[in-house]
């Protein structure tokens, strides 16, 4: 991918330290994957050469971070950290108030008690599996209004995380305003394929909910590669800066919950952000019940310190490049060996179109998660399922959810591998792609309550 000049792009760092990986045999992970139930989560990690499971958490950090965890102060109560990290999301992100957690979902859980009360819904530009599952939890039903084209695999909408406001008005006309507390608005949305909204949306959004008194509460776990998008594609932003373009989104949005796990290049961490000040004493009260003291929670002192550290080199525009740059690398790779991927190419990872790549295998054959299991198969590759198994059940109906998006994800952690290792993977897809043929579905034998992607287990159909 050339940038904006049109000259190529290369990493924007030299590598200080590595980690060797380990190749295994096809009967090693022949084993393994048995082992494991057919689930890529159940694998060990000693047993993935290349893991494109996610890029939660698993980023490189810099020799800026690694400093910062030296200057850790890990006092009980007011962490020069905490300070540190408080300036820089009043900095970068703008919101006043800050509760750290120690991850997303600590944040989800704190902002769904908070905001939800029983039987009111939760538009959102379409779900993920923990945020849907705490407004769930608080009583709240989810309503997915993102636009159709990002239900699409094969679309080519440039902003296919933007929302539809008449799916939007059509549930406030139905519920009234105040049964709807906020709408969910994600950046890059993951299930969709780390597909950004635009700004007009958000701008026309933001009038709409400025009428109703509806809050729009921000999933800001990848909304710094939004910002890239949003440079790259929409109209007026060519010469606007990451970081300004990350200022003018969350100017309007009333907080935010974060998975510093992502865009921060972090570990571990998260937060919950927000400007009106009733909800943060709210927040920073639940949270000592829940993570840890309000300047800490959860994490430790070091851990904010990465984080603050992390948010500064997260906005700056040769690390995107870079960034989105190499998830392009191996899409525009895949496609020419004609291995049917979501369009267009997201922010943080490829998604194989799993009903296209195995046509002959019914959704109740979970052919997103027996395609993740033959990829590991083939050059231990770990990649994960997005479709039927993470989609899980209709609370209502107990059925499984079927969803249109049957997809496997290959998640490039940041700063972690290099193009020679985007090469072999687009290589082995490949070749799993010439005997798709002979691949058969899965069959679920073990289904855990909550969030069964993560550890139910499956066996071979006869
Ligand atoms: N929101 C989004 C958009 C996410 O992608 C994630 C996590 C979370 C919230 C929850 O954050 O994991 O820190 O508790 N996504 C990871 C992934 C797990 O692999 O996509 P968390």
């Amino acid at each position: 991918m050339k940038d904006q000049r049109g000259h190529s792009w290369a990493e924007p760092y030299k590598i200080k330290m590595v980690e060797l990986l380990r190749m295994t045999t096809r009967e090693e992970r022949d084993h393994a994957i048995r082992e494991a139930g057919y689930n890529t989560f159940l694998l060990r990690s000693r047993d993935v050469y290349i893991d494109l499971l996610t890029d939660s958490g698993t980023s490189a950090m810099s020799d800026r971070q690694w400093a910062g965890l030296m200057m850790g102060d890990e006092a009980y109560a007011g962490s020069e950290n905490f300070y540190n990290l408080l300036g820089a999301v009043q900095e970068y992100y703008g919101y006043k108030y800050l509760v750290p957690t120690h991850q997303g979902r600590g944040a989800e859980h704190l902002m769904s008690q908070i905001l939800i009360k029983e039987g009111d819904y939760i538009p959102g530009n379409m779900y993920f599996t923990t945020t849907r599952l705490h407004q769930e939890m608080a009583g709240g039903t989810f309503v997915d209004v993102i636009i159709d084209e990002a239900h699409d695999p094969a679309s080519d909408h440039p902003f296919k995380g933007n929302v539809d406001l008449e799916k939007l008005d059509r549930l406030v006309r139905e519920v009234g305003a105040d049964k709807v507390p906020y709408i969910s608005l994600e950046g890059c949305v993951n299930m969709a394929g780390g597909q950004p909204f635009s700004m007009a949306n958000l701008r026309e959004l933001h009038a709409y909910c400025r009428k109703h008194g509806i809050r729009i509460m921000l999933d800001a776990t990848r909304t710094i590669e939004n910002a890239w998008f949003i440079r790259r594609r929409e109209e007026g932003y060519a010469d606007t800066s990451i970081k300004d373009i990350l200022r003018e989104i969350c100017d309007m949005t009333d907080g935010a919950t974060m998975s510093a796990k992502k865009d921060l290049l972090v570990n571990i961490g998260g937060f919950f952000a927000c400007n009106d000040e009733d909800v943060f004493l709210k927040a920073q009260n639940m949270v000592v019940v829940y993570e840890g003291l309000h300047t800490y929670g959860g994490l430790a002192g070091r851990d904010m310190e990465a984080m603050a550290q992390g948010l500064r080199e997260a906005v700056l525009q040769e690390h995107q490049d870079a960034r989105i740059g190499q998830v392009r690398y191996l899409g525009t790779k895949l496609r020419q060996y004609g291995v049917p991927i979501v369009c267009p190419i997201g922010s943080h990872a490829i998604f194989l179109d799993a009903k296209k790549f195995l046509p002959h295998l019914d959704q109740n054959l979970f052919p997103a998660q027996t395609l993740a299991a033959e990829l590991y198969l083939d050059a231990g590759i770990r990649a994960m399922e997005r479709g039927n198994v993470s989609a899980g059940r209709d609370p209502l109906t107990g059925e499984n959810r079927r969803p249109p998006l049957e997809l496997v994800r290959l998640t490039l952690p940041r700063r972690v591998y290099t193009q020679a290792h985007m090469d072999v993977v687009a290589e082995s897809v490949a070749n799993v792609y010439e005997h798709r043929d002979t691949i058969r579905g899965l069959k679920m034998v073990y289904e855990p309550d909550y969030l069964r992607f993560f550890q139910a287990r499956f066996e071979p159909v006869k």
